[in-house]
């Protein structure tokens, strides 16, 4: 034995070939936390000790060679001051420099995950042999920083500067032959082979049968790639990776320019201007709300898993109602392996179901994801019926009819009576209250909200509503069910519009009332798309979601919460319901919706939906992007924060998952709670005061302002 640490050891496995193991005492994976970090620094240094050494292996005895770095530990380390930040990475550089100096060979032999620091890891080896199963990659980017333990160095300098822009910017990860192409790995083999193979490619190396200084100096040279290559390769990079990220998310662009500034350095030089670029994005609100969204997540799934442990079990579904949402939830449920009856009382209906996971399974074909036996699978595990009988052994019936309070409530009395006392019954409702639904029910233990966003296959949000009366085993199992269909689900508890229609109304009000005070829609579209970062303003989201459902459901908000939405006059959602102008569906709304010459749809500003606009507006008038930005976010920043004062969503981290799940809130802005704690929540009590005489939408909490005079964040001290 040479080293023995917390998660690695070291040990003599042949005669002068060491074997270092990463092999964490704690959990199921590797992780390049701050621990093994130390003890990976001992494990090197007792081997620079070791005269008699003549090659070394690097392996894992986990299913995966190393995870990457441990996430839960960034917000704390990115939070130090620079010079402490600055002195972590070059202790953690000097340690993979001292790994890749050793005088002897060295090899890793990949297993499974090499990603992040795991692939900075293997990157100092000289030599790197994958199993077949092996995946390795950068995703730093997708976390708002870039690598910061040599990725940016080594990786070019292995496969290439182009590959490596790629490699880093996207924070993909390849599988292992596809890391054979590209040169990352030396070779490739079978899991059984791949300690036999490592071994022996040590010792052709030790035999000097391979070339491995050359190799070695290559990663500690400059870039091999002379001025006029490097000028094409860095510029068209810029130009692709800039198109593609925007302005909001600039790690991508950050680790072009790293790459290309350290071109012509050694190996130590480039290290530091790694360093310098490494330590200006994690000091970005960027990164603080990209890896807070990651660490959500985790917190997220925890929970579905913590509930899955009080679950009934769930093997057959069905869905009444096989509409948009009908079919599209019956879609995802067979396709993730639960089986679901999708019953309607129009045949033409089930018909559309079928058509669209036909559609949806053909495109998954086309894309070589899955073949036609489980695509045949799938289909012939959704069972569209126009009989109630079909549903009798359901242990889940997720009711998706007509958002119709009466009709509901009888179909939802009806359901009950053809199922068995343990079947737990969900509604779909985007804004009826679950208490309000279950009144009438026998059994109201059994039934709360599942909330699906449209389209149900690739929103990953379900809001699950506790009713008065729900169960929590109900519960737990409907957050089992919604995880099992690969969604994320976040508990909330029961109001009109639950969590995440409840705070997108108020947004739509400070639409409809900046409209009012004559601001131009398609401004405000504009605006809160490029500048504040959502995927579509509030003109082309209402036209999307359809006028008809978003006038409806705005009445059912205005009646929940009179004092602050209800209204007095009619607004611009109203002018547009009653021109018919539905939006996309029927090809009118704010925008007139057409075809362009190669047959795409496209939108336009509509001269009738100005004129139409009017009957409403004074005159027209300018606004700054900060007026619109504030009047837009303010109503539903307050309302959010409403709803964590109320109980109806348990934390700020689930409201902001519901927000960046459900609605698309920007990700870089992390959610409403992240972008309070960044913005200071005494800047936003003030900017939201300047507002206050808009109404009771624009007013703040007693709880936020006391929370902001004492200096407080949502979040706390994390990391
Ligand atoms: N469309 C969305 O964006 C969206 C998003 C979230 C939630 N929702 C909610 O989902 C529910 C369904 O909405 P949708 O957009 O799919 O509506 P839809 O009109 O597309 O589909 C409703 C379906 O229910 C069927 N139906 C009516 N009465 C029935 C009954 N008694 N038994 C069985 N089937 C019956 C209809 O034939 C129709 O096929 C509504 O409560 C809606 O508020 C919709």
């Amino acid at each position: 034995m040479i080293y023995q640490g917390e998660n690695l050891s070291v040990r003599y496995i042949a005669d002068g070939i060491a074997e270092l193991t990463f092999d964490a005492k704690q959990g199921s994976v590797n992780k390049l936390d701050k621990s093994t970090l130390v003890s990976l620094d001992e494990a090197i240094s007792a081997l620079q000790n070791q005269p008699q050494l003549k090659g070394l292996l690097v392996s894992s005895a986990k299913d995966a060679f190393i995870v990457g770095a441990d996430i839960t530990e960034f917000l704390g380390l990115f939070a130090l001051p620079e010079e402490q930040l600055s002195a972590w990475l070059n202790k953690a550089n000097n340690i993979f420099n001292a790994l890749e100096d050793l005088p002897v060979p060295s090899i890793s032999a990949i297993n499974g995950y090499a990603l992040g620091g795991g692939c900075e890891c293997i990157l100092a080896t000289d030599l790197r042999i994958a199993d077949s199963n092996a995946r390795i990659g950068l995703p730093e980017t997708q976390l708002g920083i870039m690598p910061g333990f040599g990725g940016t160095v080594r990786l070019p300098r292995v496969i290439g500067a182009d590959n490596a822009m790629e490699w880093i910017t996207t924070g993909k990860n390849y599988k292992a032959a596809e890391c054979l192409k590209f040169g990352a790995v030396d070779a490739v083999v079978d899991s059984a082979q791949l300690r036999e193979a490592a071994l022996s490619m040590l010792n052709d190396a030790i035999a000097n049968n391979i070339d491995w200084q050359s190799r070695r100096h290559a990663k500690q040279a400059p870039l091999a790639l002379n001025k006029i290559e490097a000028t094409m390769s860095f510029n068209c990079a810029k130009g692709m990776v800039s198109a593609k990220a925007g302005p909001h998310y600039p790690a991508p662009i950050t680790a072009v320019k790293t790459i290309e500034s350290a071109a012509r350095c050694n190996r130590e030089d480039a290290l530091k201007i790694e360093a310098q670029n490494f330590i200006g994005l994690a000091k970005s609100e960027v990164a603080q709300a990209l890896v807070g969204i990651f660490l959500n997540d985790q917190q997220l799934k925890a929970l579905a898993k913590k509930a899955g442990k009080n679950a009934q079990p769930i093997n057959q579904a069905a869905v009444l109602g096989a509409g948009i949402m009908g079919g599209g939830i019956a879609y995802q449920s067979a396709s993730r392996g639960i089986p679901a009856v999708m019953k309607d009382i129009n045949q033409a209906a089930l018909e559309l179901g079928m058509d669209e996971a036909t559609k949806l399974l053909n495109k998954q074909l086309e894309r070589g994801r899955i073949d036609g036996l489980k695509m045949g699978k799938i289909l012939s595990s959704i069972n569209p019926s126009l009989n109630y009988e079909s549903i009798a052994n359901s242990d889940i019936v997720v009711e998706a009819v007509v958002e119709n309070p009466k009709v509901k409530a009888a179909v939802l009395k009806e359901v009950e009576q053809k199922v068995s006392a343990d079947t737990i019954v969900a509604s779909n409702t985007s804004t009826i209250p679950i208490s309000l639904l279950a009144k009438d029910l026998a059994r109201p233990e059994k039934f709360c909200g599942m909330h699906f966003f449209n389209p149900v296959h690739r929103m990953p949000l379900v809001e699950v509503i506790r009713g008065e009366k729900t169960s929590q085993e109900t519960i737990d199992s409907v957050v089992a069910y919604a995880a099992k269909m690969g969604k994320t689900p976040v508990v909330v508890n029961d109001c009109p519009g639950f969590f995440v229609n409840r705070v997108l109304f108020p947004y739509f009000f400070g639409f409809t009332r900046l409209l009012q005070d004559g601001a131009d829609f398609v401004q405000v579209d504009k605006i809160m798309e490029k500048q504040f970062g959502w995927p579509m303003g509030p003109a082309y989201l209402l036209d999307v979601v359809g006028i008809d459902t978003g006038h409806h459901a705005g009445e059912v908000m205005a009646k929940g919460f009179p004092e602050r939405m209800g209204k007095t006059t009619e607004d611009a959602i109203d002018v547009m319901y009653q021109a018919q102008r539905f939006g996309q569906k029927n090809g009118l709304g704010f925008y007139a919706y057409t075809k362009d010459s190669r047959g795409k749809p496209k939108k336009d500003a509509d001269p009738a939906s100005y004129q139409l606009l009017s009957k409403v507006a004074s005159q027209s008038q300018d606004y700054s992007s900060e007026q619109i930005i504030a009047r837009m976010m303010i109503p539903m920043i307050n309302e959010v924060v409403r709803c964590l004062e109320e109980g109806i969503i348990q934390s700020p981290g689930e409201a902001d998952m519901a927000l960046v799940y459900g609605l698309g809130f920007p990700p870089f802005r992390g959610g409403v709670f992240r972008y309070l704690d960044n913005m200071g929540l005494d800047k936003y009590v003030a900017l939201a005061d300047q507002y206050a005489e808009l109404g009771p939408l624009y007013h703040v909490t007693d709880g936020l302002r006391a929370k902001a005079a004492a200096g407080e964040t949502y979040y706390g001290k994390q990391g």
